[in-house]
């Protein structure tokens, strides 16, 4: 099922306030991402960077992982919110792919607090590596 209007907005709040969280000193890229499970619930990320810069942690993954710690593993929507609009990255899109058949990906501009675009979750990571494929 599509997300409500309402739901879009929640999401949408969540990932702009967790976005003032990011702990981005290297790269002063802040990252927020809010995600909707089946269940209705939201969880949220930011990005986490290091002095060793390739420990960073994306916001999305961040998310990802919060949400299954919680006992939930079914995504509905997700929200990126940068500086821009930005996508996410092909890790996170991996990621991303094994919690959703197909689920919208509303990307969000903090500078506008609009949505700039909206990506299906096939359309981001066509052909993604699954179980189907390590199983066959
Ligand atoms: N980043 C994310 O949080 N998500 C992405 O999808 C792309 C990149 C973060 C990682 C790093 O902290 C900063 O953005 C700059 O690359």
């Amino acid at each position: 099922m599509p997300p409500s209007q309402q739901q879009i907005e929640s999401l949408v709040q969540t990932a702009l306030l967790v976005q003032q969280r990011a702990y981005a000193p290297y790269s002063n890229f802040l990252v927020g991402a809010s995600l909707l499970t089946t269940t209705g619930k939201i969880f949220h990320g930011c990005n986490v960077e290091n002095a060793s810069y390739g420990l960073a942690i994306c916001a999305e993954r961040n998310a990802i992982t919060t949400m299954v710690a919680e006992g939930e593993a079914t995504i509905a929507a997700m929200v990126v919110v940068t500086k821009g609009g930005g996508s996410p990255c092909g890790a996170c899109r991996q990621v991303m792919s094994e919690f959703g058949d197909n689920f919208p990906v509303y990307l969000v501009d903090s500078n506008t607090q609009g949505i700039t675009h909206i990506w299906q979750m096939r359309d981001l990571l066509p052909g993604a590596f699954s179980l189907i494929q390590r199983d066959a």
